[in-house]
């Protein structure tokens, strides 16, 4: 099955992005053809300055390949490395009804929260439409947000095909599986904008310091603590499998620990389950040439996806 998925980066990645978005990302690579790209042409509509889109883009490379993405299971490049896109993206332009476009949901939420409205932005689906049918995607996995924007690719695929024949794929969307909400330190939803995140790769001491600020109850030391509702419970449990939820609840009962001493655990079950991950990072950050070649490659081998099916696009539509 082959499996498309594309980043948008924006920046560091907290817990919440680790095990709502990354972590199920990086396992499809098991049992799937995944191809994944980072973004960046996308990430233009919205971005701040040249520095910040080149930052971001390279962090999230450096990111999911730290974190396991494995660069000879996965095809992993850089979406303005295989400019073939924007051709389709014209093609594919031809079969867009402009009504369709009027009615994408993320043109307007993003025009509401201030993002100029330009041509760019509002056909952002035709771009995302492009990415997905140049490599015969089967399956996008995709947040909710996203659904429509598969379901505007079928509608463009189903008027070329229409139109030239079966060239296109029609692709699917797979929500992913419903990943609880990830608390922050203040008991809301983590998120880069709350300011409640605790980010992925701190040093030691401030991972600590931020997980000392989690809000807890005022349960005096020595008296009995109810797990249940406890953000500080709730984190760690994403760490733990049954046995080890169950020991951490019968510590919260037993009266003899305080909140100070779950923080401290908590920190040590992200400082090990990052471990490897840290390593894998500081090494990428110091061979950088490493993660470039990573992306030329991978760029190589999507370029030799999307030139086979530009050579059928072409011809059916006499260019
Ligand atoms: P943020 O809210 O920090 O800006 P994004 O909107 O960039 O995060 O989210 C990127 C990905 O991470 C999305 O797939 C989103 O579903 C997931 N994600 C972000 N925050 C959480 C959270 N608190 N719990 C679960 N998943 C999350
Ligand atoms: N629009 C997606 C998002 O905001 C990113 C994206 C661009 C994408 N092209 C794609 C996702 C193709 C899947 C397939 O998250």
């Amino acid at each position: 099955m082959r499996v498309l998925t594309g980043i948008q980066a924006s920046g560091k990645l907290h817990i919440g992005n680790y095990f709502g978005a990354m972590k199920p990302m990086i396992e499809l690579q098991e049992e799937h053809e995944l191809f994944t790209f980072i973004a960046n042409y996308h990430s233009l509509t919205s971005s701040k300055d040249a520095q910040t889109l080149k930052q971001y883009t390279i962090d999230a490379a450096v990111d999911y390949l730290s974190l396991g993405l494995d660069p000879q299971k996965t095809t992993f490049w850089v979406q303005s490395d295989v400019p073939e896109v924007l051709e389709l993206y014209w093609i594919l332009s031809k079969f867009t009804p402009m009504g369709l476009l009027e009615r994408a949901h993320s043109y307007k939420d993003k025009v509401a929260k201030g993002i100029p409205a330009s041509h760019a932005l509002f056909s952002y689906p035709v771009l995302m439409a492009a990415d997905i049918l140049m490599l015969d995607t089967q399956k996008v996995p995709v947040g909710k947000d996203q659904i429509q924007h598969v379901e505007m690719t079928r509608d463009i695929a189903t008027k070329f095909n229409n139109e030239y024949g079966a060239i296109f794929t029609l692709p699917e969307h797979i929500v992913q599986e419903e990943v609880a909400t990830i608390p922050g330190i203040d008991g809301q939803k983590m998120s880069k904008s709350y300011n409640n995140a605790i980010d992925l790769f701190m040093a030691e001491k401030p991972l600590q310091k931020r997980c000392n600020k989690i809000l807890s109850s005022s349960t005096p030391l020595g008296e009995p603590l109810e797990h249940a509702g406890c953000h500080i419970y709730n984190l760690a449990a994403l760490f733990l499998d049954e046995a080890g939820k169950a020991e951490l609840q019968a510590r919260y009962k037993s009266g003899k620990e305080g909140y100070g001493h779950f923080k401290k655990y908590l920190k040590e079950l992200i400082w090990e389950e990052l471990g490897e991950a840290r390593e894998k990072r500081e090494y990428y950050l110091s061979h950088m040439d490493e993660v470039h070649d990573i992306l030329a490659m991978g760029a190589k081998r999507a370029q030799t996806v999307a030139q086979a099916k530009m050579a059928q696009v072409r011809d059916a539509v006499g260019l």
